[in-house]
């Protein structure tokens, strides 16, 4: 399927697909106009149906930005509760006041800290992890998202095709991309050969990685 052919599945759905709350479109508005990095519908769908599927009770979310993967998951499961974490103060001062809005905020336990950080002190567990931080980290948290997910939780990393940087790189992207680019394939690759885990594929929105923790 080209790109074109998803773009024009996902135009056609949108006539289907329940409205989006007025919450959940002021943070996109809010994204789109300053340019705050935000996860795709298509991806805010996925993370609802795997949370209404699998009905986890305890999320760790590693770069939670603005909320709006936030918003996604919680919507999937009434019983969630999320403990999100982003290093960005500002962003976090609007997740916040974006939580209270949408009545959400009792929900959800905010970190202000460096992902690395809050893995040398962590002692919970998660019945599922999103990971949508810094790309080219990924594959150095691999252990630490390994050892603080319940057995059987969901591991579940976006952007896996880098805005389709993975696919190929323009020569004036090299310099800057190449070692996120390597990264991640690194971590791909990690995660298929992990023992822990049963880990997928998927070519939706950015690409992504779910994998389950087997032992
Ligand atoms: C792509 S954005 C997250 C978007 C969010 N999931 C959403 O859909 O609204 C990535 C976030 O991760 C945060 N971040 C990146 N590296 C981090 C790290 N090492 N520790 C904590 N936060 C980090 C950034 O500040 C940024 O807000």
């Amino acid at each position: 399927m080209s790109s074109d052919d998803y773009q024009l599945g996902l135009a056609y759905l949108e006539q289907f697909q329940r409205p989006v709350n007025p919450w959940m479109s002021d943070i996109r508005e809010k994204g789109r106009k300053s340019k705050v990095p935000i996860i795709d519908d298509d991806m805010g769908r996925f993370l609802t149906m795997i949370c209404s599927v699998r009905e986890p009770r305890s999320i760790l979310e590693i770069g939670c930005g603005i909320s709006y993967a936030t918003h996604w998951m919680l919507m999937g499961y009434s019983k969630a509760r999320i403990t999100a974490l982003d290093n960005n103060q500002d962003r976090l001062n609007l997740c916040e006041a974006y939580l209270r809005k949408s009545g959400y905020r009792d929900r959800v336990k905010l970190h202000k800290t460096w992902v690395e950080q809050f893995f040398e002190e962590n002692i919970e567990r998660f019945d599922l992890i999103f990971q949508d931080s810094t790309k080219k980290d990924y594959a150095g948290m691999i252990e630490n998202c390994y050892q603080c997910l319940n057995p059987g939780g969901l591991f579940i990393a976006d952007n896996i095709f880098y805005n389709k940087k993975t696919f190929d790189l323009k020569p004036d992207q090299e310099a800057k991309y190449k070692k996120a680019v390597k990264a991640l394939e690194d971590f791909n690759k990690k995660m298929t050969h992990h023992p822990g885990f049963e880990c997928h594929f998927l070519a939706i929105s950015d690409g992504v990685l779910i994998a389950k923790r087997i032992n």
